[in-house]
C-alpha cells in the first residue's frame, strides 16, 4: 500500500520525544550522555552542520531525514519512517527529499552507515544509486553515492 505524497518541514524541539521513541525501536544508539535538549536543539537549528527535516502526511511527522554536512561538501544521511508505516514507500520519500536538499545545498556526495543486517536499508539506499563505498567502519556498512545537478536532467543526446 502506497502512503501519500509527504511534505517536509524543518526538526522541531517538538518532534524530539516521536524521534526518541522510533530510534529506541530500532535499536539506533541515541547520543551518548546528550540531553535530550541539547541534542534536538542541535537538529532544530542550532548547529548549522545538521540540516534535518521532517516528512509529514497531514501535520503529522511520519518520517525523520538527517544530513551531518562535512567540510568537504559532504553529508552522512540517516534516515527514520514511524514503525507503523513502514514498507509503505514513505522511506523512499525521504531518501529523494534528501537528495534534493543535497543538491540544493551544492554537496558533492552522501553517505550512510548501515548495519549489515539492516537489509531494509540497505537495499532502499541500494536502490537509489549508493554502492558500498571500501571505507571500513567497524559494525557498519559505509555507503555512498555521487550528487550531482545533472542527475535530475535530461541526458545528453548524441547525435551521430
Ligand atoms: C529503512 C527504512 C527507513 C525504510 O523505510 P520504509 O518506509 O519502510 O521504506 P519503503 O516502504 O519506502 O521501501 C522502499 C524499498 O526499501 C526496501 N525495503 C524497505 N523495507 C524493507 C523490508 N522490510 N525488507 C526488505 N526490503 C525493504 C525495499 O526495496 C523497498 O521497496 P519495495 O517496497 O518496492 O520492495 C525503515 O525501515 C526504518 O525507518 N528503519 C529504521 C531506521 C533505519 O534503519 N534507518 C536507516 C539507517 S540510516
Amino acid at each position: 500500500m502506497n502512503s501519500p505524497a509527504l511534505s517536509f518541514r524543518p526538526f522541531r524541539m517538538g518532534d524530539a520525544a516521536r524521534l526518541e521513541r522510533w530510534l529506541a525501536a530500532a535499536g539506533m544508539p541515541l547520543p551518548d550522555r546528550v540531553a535530550r535538549d541539547v541534542w534536538a536543539g542541535r537538529m532544530a537549528g542550532g548547529d548549522a552542520r545538521i540540516h534535518a527535516l521532517a516528512g509529514l502526511i497531514g501535520r503529522v511527522a511520519v518520517g525523520f531525514v538527517r544530513m551531518d554536512l562535512a567540510p568537504d561538501r559532504s553529508a552522512e544521511l540517516t534516515l527514520i519512517v514511524d514503525p507503523r508505516l513502514r514498507r509503505r514507500g514513505l522511506g523512499r520519500q525521504l531518501v529523494e527529499r534528501a537528495l534534493v536538499e543535497a543538491r540544493r545545498l551544492g554537496l558533492r556526495r552522501l553517505v550512510a552507515l548501515v548495519r549489515p543486517e539492516n537489509d531494509p536499508a540497505l537495499r532502499l539506499f541500494c536502490e537509489h544509486g549508493f554502492e558500498t563505498s571500501g571505507v571500513r567502519v567497524v559494525g557498519f556498512e559505509h555507503l555512498a553515492r555521487v550528487v550531482h545537478r545533472a542527475d535530475r536532467e535530461r541526458p545528453l543526446e548524441i547525435v551521430p
